[in-house]
């Protein structure tokens, strides 16, 4: 990941969708420099730093959609600091929303691809990591485009700390398998939880995102794993 050459292209996803209402916007150029965490041209020395106020251990949410589990994350946990990693501009300004109305001071946004973020991120600075549904790319031509690869879980074993947290739940039955061979791949996880459980066995201290919800009314069955870094 370390290697992304800076001229090609990453993201497939949708950047925006429809236009910022003219109160998103206000908010969001208010707030904005309070939790715009702009990334560095070197190596992110201590993430911790970046947030105004002192917190004991870092937690990081990949695409985290309109951020509603990132908000309740960072209400329950208010001495965590919480990067949330997002391209798509309308979930940025519904996070920066909420950040406003619920006063929160402990969660920084960098709005672009997670993987120019994470290969910044020092070894062994991250305590909990979430990647909740992400991107399925059904079609066999675009797995390449999953976040979920070889390369990027050696990265998430990197920044993650011995013993940290790595959840990740998706609702399509073949890139939960998928992420299942390439987690299983790696000697350096653990899976703790996990497989094909039904709602109610659903992990607690993990509420329940926007798309997930959006899946289990059309029917979907959504696969819930925890695995933590091995501390060697
Ligand atoms: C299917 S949505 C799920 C959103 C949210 N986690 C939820 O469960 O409601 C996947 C999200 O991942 C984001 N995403 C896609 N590629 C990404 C990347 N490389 N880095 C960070 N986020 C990414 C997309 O913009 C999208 O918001």
């Amino acid at each position: 990941m370390s290697s992304l050459h800076p001229h090609k292209r990453y993201l497939w996803g949708r950047r925006q969708s429809r236009p910022l209402k003219p109160n998103q916007k206000d908010i969001l150029n208010k707030v904005w420099p309070n939790v715009l965490l702009e990334l560095p041209e070197g190596l992110i020395t201590d993430p911790l730093k970046m947030f105004s106020l002192s917190y004991t251990e870092l937690w990081l949410e990949i695409g985290f959609g309109g951020g509603e589990h990132l908000v309740a994350q960072a209400i329950a946990h208010a001495d965590i600091g919480f990067i949330g990693c997002e391209p798509y501009i309308n979930g940025v300004a519904s996070l920066a929303c909420q950040i406003h109305d619920q006063q929160l001071h402990n969660i920084r946004i960098v709005k672009d691809d997670a993987r120019l973020l994470v290969a910044k991120l020092p070894s062994n600075s991250v305590g909990r990591l979430f990647v909740l549904f992400p991107d399925p790319w059904p079609k066999k031509r675009h797995h390449k485009r999953r976040i979920i690869q070889e390369a990027s879980v050696a990265e998430f074993a990197r920044i993650l700390k011995p013993g940290g947290q790595f959840n990740i739940a998706t609702d399509d039955q073949d890139y939960a398998s998928w992420i299942q061979n390439i987690m299983e791949g790696n000697s350096k996880f653990e899976l703790i939880l996990g497989n094909r459980i039904r709602m109610t066995d659903r992990p607690t201290d993990w509420p329940v995102t926007r798309y997930e919800q959006k899946g289990i009314v059309q029917g979907r069955v959504p696969v819930y794993l925890t695995y933590t870094l091995k501390s060697l």
